[in-house]
């Protein structure tokens, strides 16, 4: 019997402020008819003072074993995407997993990919799964970009918001998770990066408070995007025998909207099978993908038996696209 994993349930957290494009304005020289031409973004989430990764993660899972009818007793692993982690060590999943109250000894570990992270820690438990390692996971994905924007940067502090989303997947005998495809390029790494990490010390970082910022060449990044998920997306539909069309729901990383309809416009989908929330949250990163599709299948638009395609692309760069049968 061929083993496979599926989704069986969904759940998401944004934190409780909104700020709206207005608000932004008051910030940097830019404007809501700026804003929402060039991004599709009106407003976004953002945490509160004391209010971490690992808390909005928790909350995210625990809406995920509430929808699949499960406590965190039955999960054994959980693997959380993030570049915006609470400590250096340890993970945010070891916090996660003690705050949900999970079995001492299951697997928990962070995975590190931007704005693919969730594609990539959705690849990385369906193989725990399919070979054995692991019968029930939890797959997370939680940001907390406010904390690293430069809010005086115009380029970036518009896009990006906070929030999380999760997963539990599941073994299964009937195919779920239908086929991964993930790739990483790090030859253009300063073209989207946070110039900072502890291996440079705190020092360099009170010589320059900006190198632990947000910094990205957009209109570059822009470009690199649209080309990069056009070719993941034709991969994926070849890989699967799949036609132009065949695919129901569009579950992209949430960027710009621009990037989704690039995407879209590949794939032979109308906007109308694309599931798009980047109005109402901006760019979470590894959170986008997990929290649109928390949305739609919370409001009866995904439904069993349907066909996703997931796709994210982010830095590094990283880029990746999972289908999954629902
Ligand atoms: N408000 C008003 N003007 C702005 C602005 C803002 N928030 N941000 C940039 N501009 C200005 C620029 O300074 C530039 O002005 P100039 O022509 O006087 O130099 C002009 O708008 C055009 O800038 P450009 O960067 O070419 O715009 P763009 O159409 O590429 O849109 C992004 C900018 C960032 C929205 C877009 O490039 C993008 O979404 N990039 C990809 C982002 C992404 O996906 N990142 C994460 C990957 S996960």
């Amino acid at each position: 019997m061929t083993i496979y994993s599926r989704i069986r349930g969904t759940g998401s957290y944004l934190p409780e402020r909104v700020v709206t494009n207005a608000e932004l304005e008051a910030l940097v020289d830019t404007s809501d008819q700026w804003i929402r031409e060039r991004t599709g973004i009106a407003e976004r989430h953002v945490v509160a003072e004391g209010e971490g990764c690992g808390d909005i993660a928790t909350r995210a899972a625990e809406a995920a074993l509430d929808a699949a009818g499960l406590t965190a007793a039955d999960i054994d692993l959980l693997v959380l995407a993030t570049s915006t982690p609470d400590q250096i060590f340890p993970s945010t999943a070891c916090l996660v997993q003690q705050r949900l109250g999970m079995r001492g000894g299951a697997i928990a570990f962070d995975i590190a990919a931007a704005c693919s992270g969730f594609i990539f820690a959705l690849d990385t438990a369906d193989r725990f799964i399919r070979t054995g390692g692991a019968r029930r996971a939890l797959v997370i994905g939680a940001e907390t970009f406010s904390r690293i924007l430069n809010w005086e940067d115009r380029g970036t502090c518009v896009i990006f918001g906070d929030g999380a989303g999760a997963v539990v997947l599941e073994r299964s005998d009937r195919p779920g998770i239908l086929s991964s495809h993930l790739h990483t390029d790090g030859r253009q790494e300063p073209l989207l990066n946070v110039p900072w990490g502890v291996s440079q010390g705190s020092e360099a970082l009170l010589r320059d408070p900006l190198a632990g910022k947000v910094t990205m060449r957009g209109n570059e990044v822009f470009k690199v995007a649209v080309r990069t998920l056009g070719a993941v997306v034709e991969e994926v539909l070849q890989a699967n025998d799949l036609e132009y069309g065949a695919i129901d729901w569009l579950v992209p990383h949430q960027a710009n909207i621009r990037i989704m309809a690039a995407t879209a416009r590949k794939l032979g989908l109308p906007m109308e099978r694309v599931v798009v929330t980047v109005d109402r949250h901006g760019n979470t990163s590894a959170a986008s993908i997990p929290l649109a599709l928390d949305v739609a299948v919370r409001d009866g638009r995904i439904r069993p038996g349907q066909l996703l395609l997931l796709e994210a692309f982010g830095a590094g760069f990283t880029w990746g696209a999972t289908l999954v049968r629902y």
